[in-house]
């Protein structure tokens, strides 16, 4: 192979602040090697619809601070079939696209994969706010996310504390517990459900709050991953078990944005960079991620495959001290 050209650049799935300082590396990075960048719109869509732009390096300019994602993001169900995939390839050809980065969670690596096996070498990069991608410890606006979380919950505590009530809160996270953990300990949460461990009702909340109660303690917050749900019923469940007045809420898409933090530009920044040598080196099909404290690079299918185990002990030492 030759050397590569061009290259375009996506962002798929849910956006993640930080995805911007992403698209601004592999950008510059490009430039600066001689290979034309070309941003491709809202996900697979716009390489199925051919909706692409080529970059220079003043169209990443002022965007590393932003979260969201200049380059618009979506989720494509026609990627996945065999005529959207077609269109796709076809405009790579049209384009001259010889190898793209794409910045998304798992779902959008299993793009990449198909892509690749179609013979347009991938690179994915970790962008979630949902940390669940296991080939890599960590996921680019993960960060954002937790602080972010943390702030509204802390808010809320205001107010729980004032009214000596309890808060049941629901952060997001898909199927995964990982922002509720971190979330959960960052703010002293009394419990913390996550869907990789079982909850019972009755032993790790009400008995809970009736020992802390018994102690001094006089409110409240339960962190919920929206995996686990039920938050109104949780509430409602609290106030009727233990007398104290109860609220849900559930702190949705304000997560999801912001400012990304110096951890997530960071990462982006260099994982962004990363992703552009591996294509320049002519070498595709592989995710970027963070492991042990080091950037690393995985076969997409290998990466696919890999698990990653819940921290339990890291939920036991929550309990442990949240009391
Ligand atoms: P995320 O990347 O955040 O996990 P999604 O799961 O919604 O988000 O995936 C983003 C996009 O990636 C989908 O809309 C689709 O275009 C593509 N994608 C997801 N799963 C597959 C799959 N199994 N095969 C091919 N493409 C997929
Ligand atoms: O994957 C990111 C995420 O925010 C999840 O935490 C959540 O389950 C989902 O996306 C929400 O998706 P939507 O933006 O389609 O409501």
């Amino acid at each position: 192979m030759g050397k590569i050209k061009t290259i375009g650049v996506l962002t798929s799935g849910g956006d993640a602040p930080g995805m911007n300082a992403a698209v601004r590396a592999v950008v510059r990075t490009a430039i600066a090697m001689g290979i034309k960048v070309y941003g491709i719109k809202r996900g697979y869509n716009g390489l199925i619809e051919g909706d692409v732009e080529e970059m220079t390096l003043r169209s990443v300019s002022d965007i590393i601070h932003r979260g969201g994602t200049v380059l618009y993001t979506a989720r494509s169900p026609m990627f996945k079939t065999e005529e959207g995939m077609k269109a796709a390839i076809d405009n790579c050809k049209r384009f001259g696209i010889e190898g793209v980065v794409v910045i998304g969670g798992d779902g959008s690596y299993r793009g990449a994969r198909d892509l690749s096996l179609r013979g347009v070498p991938c690179i994915g990069l970790p962008g979630t706010i949902d940390n669940d991608i296991s080939c890599s410890d960590y996921t680019i606006g993960f960060d954002t996310a937790m602080n972010t979380a943390m702030e509204m919950v802390d808010k809320l505590r205001d107010t729980t504390q004032s009214h000596e009530r309890c808060s049941v809160v629901e952060v997001m996270g898909r199927r995964a517990g990982y922002l509720a953990l971190q979330t959960g300990i960052a703010v002293g949460a009394t419990a913390i459900l996550v869907p990789e461990v079982k909850f019972d009702l009755q032993k790790d909340i009400i008995e809970k709050i009736n020992k802390t109660q018994s102690s001094g303690k006089k409110h409240f917050i339960i962190v919920v991953a929206e995996g686990v749900g039920h938050v109104d019923e949780i509430a409602k469940e609290i106030e009727e078990q233990t007398g104290i007045e109860s609220r849900a809420t559930v702190l949705g898409h304000v997560q999801r944005g912001g400012s990304p933090t110096v951890r997530d530009r960071d990462m982006a920044s260099r994982m962004g960079y990363h992703a552009v040598e591996l294509l320049s080196r002519g070498i595709g099909n592989r995710v970027v991620s963070l492991r042990n404290g080091n950037l690393v690079d995985d076969d997409i299918h290998e990466a696919l495959a890999m698990t990653k185990e819940f921290d339990f002990d890291m939920l036991k030492m929550a309990n442990v001290i949240s009391i």
